[in-house]
């Protein structure tokens, strides 16, 4: 695996390869990997001759009470992961690298209305920070496909209705939840759960759970399913940032006769900001 810290020579290195006609699918990540991140890169070797993963921990999506700062580092064990793999190119910029002319300044890409509900609500311009540096990383890579997993519903649906606005010219995938036995969703956050949060964690997924087999038995009083799991999460010691039963297409409220429904959540744990979400079919 080749290892980039600047544009220019991941830039040159793609070209030669393009030029030989391989198909390059791209997997773009803050880093701290785990086995999800490692499902993405597998994915996306399906159906692509030559994949990239990026690692960069984008200041632009954290608000300022946020975790950037003690976000999880560790390059040496996610570079060891992604050989392992077989990915290809890991690009791994500095700050500088990105935002070359400093974050107040920076061109911006903003993903209106959908951007405002669930997490955007709890967090202003967490996705305005997302949708700018996923287009800078495309623009950079230029890839056949990208690959973003399910466990950010949200981000999902915004990138991909960011990418048909823009016209970019990049297939964008989704890959299922990877979870730990007990149904929590992997995430680099969970290293912040204390031992004794821990198996209680996936109180969360339960919850979800709970309104999805409420609706499957006809129960179309999202409102009061939404107020009893945030009880339920708070019963067991965490505070419930939403639980809201969605149109899968538009983020918005579920209407009764909808049928594509997506149940997202996000809870405060101690040290932590942890989601989950599970689509009806
Ligand atoms: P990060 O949180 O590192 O996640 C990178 C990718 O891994 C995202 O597509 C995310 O949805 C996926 N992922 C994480 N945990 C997962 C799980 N348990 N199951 C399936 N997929 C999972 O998301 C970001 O980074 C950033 O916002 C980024 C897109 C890189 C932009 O900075």
């Amino acid at each position: 695996m080749q290892i980039f810290h600047t544009v220019n020579g991941l830039r040159q290195s793609l070209v030669a390869a393009r030029s030989t006609g391989k198909r390059i699918g791209f997997v773009p990540t803050m880093g701290n990997l785990h086995d999800a991140h490692i499902a993405l890169i597998k994915q996306a070797q399906q159906t692509n001759d030559v994949v990239v993963c990026s690692i960069f921990v984008n200041g632009l999506q954290f608000g300022l009470n946020e975790d950037w700062d003690k976000y999880p580092r560790t390059l040496e064990a996610d570079s060891g992961r992604l050989r392992d793999a077989g990915c290809d190119f890991l690009f791994h910029p500095n700050d500088q690298e990105m935002y070359p002319n400093g974050l107040d300044t920076q061109t911006r890409v903003i993903c209106p209305t959908m951007t405002d509900v669930l997490c955007g609500a709890s967090r202003p311009g967490h996705f305005e920070g997302v949708t700018t540096v996923v287009t800078k990383l495309f623009n950079i890579v230029q890839p056949d496909e990208a690959v973003f997993g399910m466990k950010d519903f949200q981000q999902l649906a915004v990138i991909r209705r960011m990418t048909e606005d823009l016209c970019v010219p990049v297939v964008i995938t989704g890959a299922p939840i990877h979870r730990e036995p007990d149904g929590l969703a992997m995430s680099s956050r969970n290293s912040f759960l204390t031992p004794e949060e821990r198996p209680k964690a996936n109180q969360l997924y339960l919850s979800l759970n709970w309104i999805v087999s409420q609706i499957n038995a006809g129960n179309r009083d999202y409102k009061t399913l939404e107020k009893q799991a945030s009880e339920q999460i708070e019963d067991v010691g965490f505070r419930a940032d939403y639980i809201s039963v969605c149109n899968s297409k538009t983020l918005q409220m579920a209407a009764d006769d909808d049928r594509d429904i997506t149940v997202l959540g996000a809870m405060y744990t101690s040290g932590a900001r942890l989601i989950d979400n599970i689509s009806l079919n």
